[in-house]
């Protein structure tokens, strides 16, 4: 039988980004190893992007791998790479057939070539598709993306807000309205630094791993009714 689809769309909210947060957490509780609980925010991933296409959302933008990453083990590191390359062969042909856009920011290249490889396809194959964006944030920073963005703007005339923020690599999104972060911690973690400036932001104690579209829909419900003032009155 088919699953009932989730309420509809309650908010205006166009562009979600997840900080996803406490998969170690949520394995160390259970004494899983942390690769476990990497594999089920795999399948937090999946459940979220099938929320977001049927809330209706324009882009949903995930924080996958930030360039702070490096820093832990090798083996860690692997496995992310894994679930990533295993994310794509499993799920593409249902995101794809859904109108799902894949998009990457952050400098993915620095991946192993198969992996960049993948990842290529993936959004050559998607790049014609009109629904939900799904932005798969890798080897990304926000600090390094608006030095690179001032860089390509002071090339091009005087540096000013707006010429920063079309060399963004989100430069093509619709504005961030709301940010999400997992597991209890509140801080922004060097993501979507300059995007977040009038977004309204969730922090939520829920693990990633146990994140469902419910809880997604939850944070657009909160979204309605914040009063958003941009810094008027
Ligand atoms: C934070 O948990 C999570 C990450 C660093 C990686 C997020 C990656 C995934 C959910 C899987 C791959 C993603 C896709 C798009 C297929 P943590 O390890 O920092 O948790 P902890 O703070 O509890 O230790």
């Amino acid at each position: 039988m088919a699953k009932p689809k989730l309420a509809a769309q309650p908010s205006a909210a166009r562009h979600v980004a997840i900080i996803m947060d406490g998969n170690g957490r949520w394995a160390k509780k259970r004494h899983l190893p942390r690769a476990l609980g990497h594999q089920r925010g795999v399948e937090a991933v999946r459940r979220v992007v099938r929320g977001a296409r049927e809330l209706g959302l324009e882009a949903l933008t995930l924080y996958a791998f930030s360039t702070e990453n490096w820093r832990r083990p090798e083996d860690e590191i692997s496995d992310l790479m894994g679930l990533m390359k295993r994310f794509i062969l499993s799920d593409l042909d249902e995101f794809a057939g859904a109108g799902v856009r894949l998009k990457i920011i952050g400098d993915y290249k620095a991946f192993k070539p198969d992996v960049v490889e993948l990842i290529e396809g993936a959004v050559a194959r998607t790049a014609g598709n009109s629904g939900t964006t799904l932005v798969i944030a890798l080897n990304y920073g926000s600090q390094d993306e608006i030095a690179r963005a001032a860089a390509k703007a002071a090339v091009k005339g005087p540096i000013t807000p707006d010429a920063i923020a079309a060399e963004l690599d989100t430069a093509d999104l619709p504005p961030l309205d709301l940010l999400i972060r997992t597991s209890g911690e509140v801080r922004l973690s060097n993501f979507l630094l300059w995007q977040a400036a009038y977004a309204e932001m969730v922090f939520t104690d829920v693990l990633w791993p146990d994140f469902s579209a419910d809880h997604l829909r939850e944070a657009l419900e909160e979204f309605t009714v914040r009063d958003r003032r941009y810094g008027g009155r």
